[in-house]
């Protein structure tokens, strides 16, 4: 199995019959967080989506290459047993599942219990999943989701959107840290985060942005330039 490396490479990714993403070339390095900006509707969530596998989304052209592997045609949980794992933009309530029961299922009790207080989610084990969770609660669950799952290379859908300013800090912080901290076996992890916002931006390192318009990566350069440029200048690609 090679390392943590994510390429996507002439990437075409469709929603059931739709095409929606074209031509995407990205490659995340272990080790390195990448920040994801667009318009509503230009594809970041379809990405996401499509590199998990998640239906109805599914590459229809060009390569998912995962640890050396490529990974199209691999079902969900072979991707995530791989290594990758993702907090959803909107995630669904599953209503016979308690958070209990998913940390028990994980074997996850002694993460849970040191994750849980900073992101503010003590008191919740008997709750079901994302079933009457607040907008921020169900945010701050998808976040500390991926702290008990353990992936290597981790992707972020808004995490921070309709969370509110004190809680941004929380979950800008746990992002950093969970993207920054070396698996158990000291594999550097990796992370990819979309944001509308720009808030988490205070709180993580990104070491690179990138400019989704209308199903195409226009630009790619610094996170926090690129941000910059887009409250100034709207979704425009950067002058070279
Ligand atoms: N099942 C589907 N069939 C056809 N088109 C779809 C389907 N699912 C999503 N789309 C379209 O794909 C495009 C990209 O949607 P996506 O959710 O990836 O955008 P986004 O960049 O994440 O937007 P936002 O910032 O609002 O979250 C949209 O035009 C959406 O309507
Ligand atoms: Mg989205």
């Amino acid at each position: 199995m090679g390392d943590n490396r994510l390429e996507l490479r002439h990437l075409d990714i469709a929603a059931d019959d739709a095409v929606v993403i074209r031509g995407v070339d990205l490659t995340i390095e272990p080790g390195t967080l990448h920040v994801l900006l667009g318009p509503n509707g230009s594809g970041k969530s379809s990405l996401l989506a499509g590199i998990m596998g998640l239906p109805p989304f599914h590459a229809v052209g060009g390569d998912i290459v995962y640890r050396g592997e490529r990974i199209n045609d691999l079902p969900i949980d072979a991707r995530a047993r791989l290594g990758l794992g993702m907090a959803f933009q909107r995630p669904p309530a599953l209503d016979d599942v308690t958070v209990e029961d998913f940390v028990t299922a994980l074997d996850a009790q002694k993460t849970y219990d040191a994750a849980a207080p900073s992101l503010d989610f003590d008191g919740f084990r008997d709750r079901s999943l994302n079933a009457g969770f607040s907008g921020g609660e169900t945010k701050r669950w998808e976040v500390l989701k991926l702290a008990l799952q353990e992936p290597q290379c981790l992707l972020f859908d808004e995490p921070e959107s309709g969370v509110d300013l004190e809680h941004v800090a929380a979950v800008g912080k746990a992002v950093d840290q969970l993207v920054r901290t070396p698996s158990a076996s000291g594999e550097a992890r990796s992370g990819l985060v979309i944001t509308h916002t720009g808030f988490i931006l205070d709180y993580i390192k990104a070491d690179m942005g990138h400019l989704m318009v209308d199903g195409h990566l226009v630009y790619s350069g610094p996170a926090r330039d690129l941000f910059k440029h887009i409250q100034h200048d709207g979704y425009t690609a950067p002058a070279a």
